[in-house]
């Protein structure tokens, strides 16, 4: 049982129909979606956060620019799509979290990676939160006094000393907060909202930065690939790493948010929705960050681009716009703070799911314990932002691939027919692809994610040295 609410008060929760799974695998009153417009809203909550409007961008910046965008494209479209439906798989058809999900399909050995990708959410939301708290301030100061003159040093006083720890605390709170609600009284209910408010504002800004004088530059960065960086090995890995992170793929989350799917949705036509939104929301964050930088002179913020490079040169923009500048910038901060929001919501929710489907912890309990310890892991990486940055680097670019990796075999190699949950809800055109589904699991995405891992296991392993040596 969940404490959530008495079974049958709502429409939303039928009793679970499972003609395949063993039953006592299955809560009884496993929580379930509202709506299909919240599933998917839900989901592209989750997708859409800092990894859009920050680290896609500061990530496009640090690889050189258009030829980044365009690898990307194809690793979101061609690897990340097929993962996310192998995670949708696994979800839907066994109604679990992920270590459940595993355990029930692939026995004990396989539960292994569930472990991981728990242990995968505790990291990245510790420092995913610790950015998010930076964000809140950026917004709260954005609306009630504007940014103050020097950019610079408006940084440093945010993430350093005692202010970074408490604004992440503060935002670890509320996102428990909404955890604790439950999946539809909480997070569907919270996306419903949010999300489409995030989609106009972000909408708005690139429009907005459309009409900025001598934005052409920043579109040409953005936009005009030059061919030799392509081939460019490390270019390919930040590529998957990002489109990874973007979907919130290899960690269990979109698992995690399928289980409580009921059996009738198109999965692939819900992939494909929130890939795109996805991508979409990323593309136009490029749109509104590439020309303001350019038309204001702060090119070298581009090319030296860092971990905080944005949260210095976005706002001292803002301020050189004077007026429309304190509006534009409000707005930008609530965005990215909305964006954050739901993202840290569905890292939470992957790691309490666990706790409440493997030790019958009911949800508030496994919420507030869940995220009291990510809210301790989280002071580390608040108090030193190379810490930060080393531990980003190690989760998007190790973590998320390898498990990316374990999800595509495990799904192409021994789950048992792994069509059929596809096939309930999808479209005859739809079904006539999933034979190529099966092989780009099998083959194509392990071999690419092989290379990207050769790539950047090394280089994880250099940063932790860096770390402990540079104290
Ligand atoms: N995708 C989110 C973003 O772009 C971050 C995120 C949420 C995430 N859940 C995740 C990343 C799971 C990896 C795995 O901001």
């Amino acid at each position: 049982m969940t404490d959530r609410d008495t079974p049958g008060t709502g429409p939303s929760v039928p009793p679970p129909d499972r003609p395949t799974a063993s039953p006592d695998a299955v809560p009884p009153t496993r929580e379930l979606w509202g709506s299909r417009a919240g599933f998917i809203l839900a989901a592209v909550g989750s997708a859409v956060g800092l990894g859009n409007m920050w680290r896609f961008p500061y990530v496009t910046a640090e690889s050189g620019g258009a030829a980044f965008v365009l690898l990307y494209i194809l690793f979101v479209f061609g690897i990340g799509l097929p993962v996310l439906l192998a995670e949708f798989t696994l979800g839907r058809r066994t109604r679990l979290s992920p270590i459940g999900a595993l355990r029930t399909t692939g026995g004990r050995g396989w539960s292994i990676i569930g472990y991981l990708f728990v242990a995968a959410g505790l990291l990245i939301l510790s420092y995913y939160s610790v950015i998010a708290g930076w964000v809140t301030r950026y917004m709260l100061d954005s609306i009630i006094s504007g940014f103050p003159g020097d950019p610079g040093a408006y940084f440093g006083q945010a993430t350093e000393g005692p202010a970074p720890i408490i604004y992440h605390l503060a935002f670890m709170v509320l996102t428990i907060t909404i955890v604790m609600g439950g999946v539809e009284k909480g997070i569907e209910r919270a996306s419903l909202i949010m999300m489409p408010t995030l989609f106009l504002v972000v909408l708005g800004l690139a429009l907005w930065a459309f009409s900025l004088e001598g934005s052409g530059q920043g579109y040409s960065y953005y936009l005009n690939p030059s061919m030799d960086e392509l081939f460019e090995l490390e270019t390919f890995a930040a590529a998957a790493g990002q489109a990874f992170f973007s979907l919130s793929l290899g960690m269990g989350a979109m698992l995690t948010f399928s289980s409580y799917l009921s059996r009738d949705e198109n999965l692939p036509r819900e992939g494909t929705i929130i890939a795109l939104s996805d991508f979409g929301v990323a593309f136009l964050a490029g749109l509104v960050v590439f020309p303001i930088i350019f038309a204001l002179g702060l090119q070298e913020s581009v090319t030296d681009s860092t971990v905080g490079a944005l949260f210095i040169s976005i706002p001292g923009a803002f301020v050189e716009m004077g007026a429309i500048g304190r509006v534009v910038g409000a707005l930008f901060f609530i965005a990215l703070f909305v964006g954050a929001l739901t993202s840290a919501i569905s890292l939470l929710e992957v790691v309490t799911s666990s706790m409440i489907d493997e030790f019958r912890i009911p949800r508030r309990k496994a919420a507030v314990g869940a995220g009291g310890l990510i809210a301790v892991l989280g002071i580390l990486p608040a108090m030193n932002i190379d810490v930060l940055g080393a531990m980003d680097a190690i989760a998007s670019e190790v973590f998320l691939p390898m498990g990316g990796l374990a999800l595509a075999v495990f799904v192409g190699w021994v789950l048992s027919r792994p069509k059929d949950e596809i096939l309930r809800g999808a479209s005859p055109t739809i079904a006539g692809l999933l034979g190529g589904w099966i092989w780009v699991l099998r083959v194509v995405a392990p071999i690419f994610l092989v290379i990207v891992l050769y790539t950047t296991i090394p280089n994880g392993i250099d940063a932790v040295r860096a770390i402990f040596q540079g104290g």
